[in-house]
């Protein structure tokens, strides 16, 4: 068999590696093909352009090679400045700088400005940013008047995704999303008026009266007022609980491109407005797989109900028979979540100050355990970041189904930068992905109908 190689080039790369490729040889054709390894990141990830694969025929009429990647497990989507994780290691960087220096000394608004400009903020551009902040927290009446038709049971989470998406027909000019200042506006929006959202969601379903935002307070302090201010003139935030909610949001304000920032870049590459955008981004972190587990670990300590029961719980979760140890193990993380290690010490300071209960005790024993166990040792299976944040929220009484609303809030810092990110990324397009068709081949119709508009049966209404 004769062998031909064509050399494939690679449009745009961001750091190409000189002469670096991949010989691949396809055995249909005897043909070669050099593939350069055309991209390299600043800690060592390296890529091919899967489009170089398009070459890649078995006849001159053929389509090309795709990639089969159902999950994106192995697909980069994207080149990212924002945030560097090494699972391996248990690093997580935001624009470089190690969370545990961020959680120690920096506050939200200050990460959320890092995220989006990519630098720290000097102290004047931090001032301007916290006064617009601070200053776009309210949200039309109409707004309001739209949650209470909610019913007295309705989820958190729905319930901020829909005002999130309802927000955007409020602020119609937030679809030029190529003019620089409609997306400072929108940013500046988004993250004024999500907690307020957040936290009219709360009341709603606890039937007290909504708190309008207190523009004298803190982004954290005037969170904590809207959710638990009764009847005081001023609300005062509880020190370790502010400390602990803005910790709590820093941690949670970024993990690059995970299912929900995904959803919001792939949602976005539409160009549709950022409202909508974001609304996508917490539809997809409502699901029980990404931001819902906080609220599993809850559910799990109070099934083992007293240190007693832990080893057979434990036995169980071995045997693969029951259910997971939830809180523990990550699909990034094959070390200690570095976020994980944060949260302890902060469950640590809260629990001082609410002190110790059952649950807690529970949790402590678990982690002990299954970090001694061979099973979780082998497997690299550490506590996550949700082994202890569901704790300290519950010990702050937030209810378990507001967690994920937590999460949401912190989040739209990370999920704006990569939206903006995306935006102006050149290389990026619609997203739409490939796939590999494996349903029927072409046949004709033929219609087994012998009446094609049958009414619905009069039974059907009744149940
Ligand atoms: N408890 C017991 N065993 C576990 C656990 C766990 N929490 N996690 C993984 N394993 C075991 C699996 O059974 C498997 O064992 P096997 O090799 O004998 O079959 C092995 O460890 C590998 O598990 P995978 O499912 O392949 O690991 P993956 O990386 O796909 O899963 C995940 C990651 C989903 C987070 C998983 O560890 C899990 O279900 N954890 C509990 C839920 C949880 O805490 N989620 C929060 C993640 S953090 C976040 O989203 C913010």
């Amino acid at each position: 068999m004769s062998t031909k190689t064509t050399t494939q080039s690679s449009p745009g790369s961001a750091a190409p590696q000189t002469g670096a490729a991949l010989e691949i040889s396809d055995t249909r054709t005897g043909t070669s093909y050099n593939i350069p390894i055309a991209l390299s990141g600043t800690e060592g990830d390296t890529a091919i352009r899967t489009m170089d694969l398009r070459k890649i025929k078995e006849t001159k009429e053929d389509f090309g090679l795709l990639s089969y990647d159902p999950a994106f497990m192995n697909t980069a989507s994207c080149q990212s400045a924002i945030t560097f994780i090494d699972g391996d290691k248990g690093i997580l960087r935001y624009r470089g700088y190690p969370i545990e220096q961020l959680a120690e000394g920096a506050t939200f608004l200050e990460v959320a400005w890092l995220l989006r400009n990519g630098e720290l903020p000097t102290q004047k551009e931090y001032e301007t940013w916290v006064h617009d902040i601070t200053f776009h927290t309210y949200v039309h009446e109409n707004i309001r008047k739209f949650l209470e038709g909610f019913r007295y049971d309705a989820h958190p989470m729905s319930m901020l995704c829909s005002t999130v998406a309802a927000l955007s027909s409020f602020y119609p000019s937030a679809k030029n999303i190529f003019d620089k200042e409609s997306r400072d506006i929108s940013i500046v929006r988004l993250l004024a008026k999500v907690p307020t959202l957040a936290a009219f969601a709360y009341r709603h379903v606890k039937g007290l009266p909504i708190i309008y935002p207190d523009n004298d307070l803190s982004y954290t302090e005037n969170f904590l007022s809207m959710i638990a201010r009764m009847s005081e003139p001023k609300y005062e935030a509880n020190p370790v609980f502010k400390r602990a909610l803005e910790v709590l949001f820093i941690l949670h304000a970024d993990h690059e491109q995970n299912c929900s920032t995904s959803a919001v870049r792939a949602v976005g590459s539409s160009q549709v407005d950022p409202f909508s955008a974001i609304a996508a981004g917490i539809a997809a972190l409502y699901g029980p797989l990404h931001g819902g587990a906080n609220e599993q670990v809850l559910h799990m300590i109070s099934e083992i109900g007293h240190p007693k029961n832990i080893p057979a719980f434990i036995d169980e979760v071995k045997s693969g028979k029951g259910q997971r140890l939830m809180g523990f193990g990550h699909r990034v993380y094959k070390s200690y979540d570095p976020r994980a290690r944060i949260v302890k010490q902060l469950a640590d300071d809260v629990f001082k100050e609410t002190g110790m209960d059952k649950d807690l005790e529970i949790a402590l024993e678990l982690e002990r355990i299954a970090l001694e166990d061979e099973y979780f040792v082998s497997r690299k299976l550490y506590p996550n970041v949700d082994f202890y944040t569901g704790l300290i929220y519950r010990s702050m009484a937030f209810p378990t189904e507001f967690f994920t609303v937590l999460f949401a809030v912190a989040r739209t810092a990370g999920w704006l930068a990569q939206w903006e990110e995306m935006l102006l990324d050149k290389e990026q397009k619609i997203a739409r992905p490939r796939q590999i068709y494996v349903g029927p081949a072409e046949r004709e119709y033929s219609s087994g109908l012998t009446n094609k508009a049958p009414r619905a049966r009069k039974d059907s209404l009744r149940k």
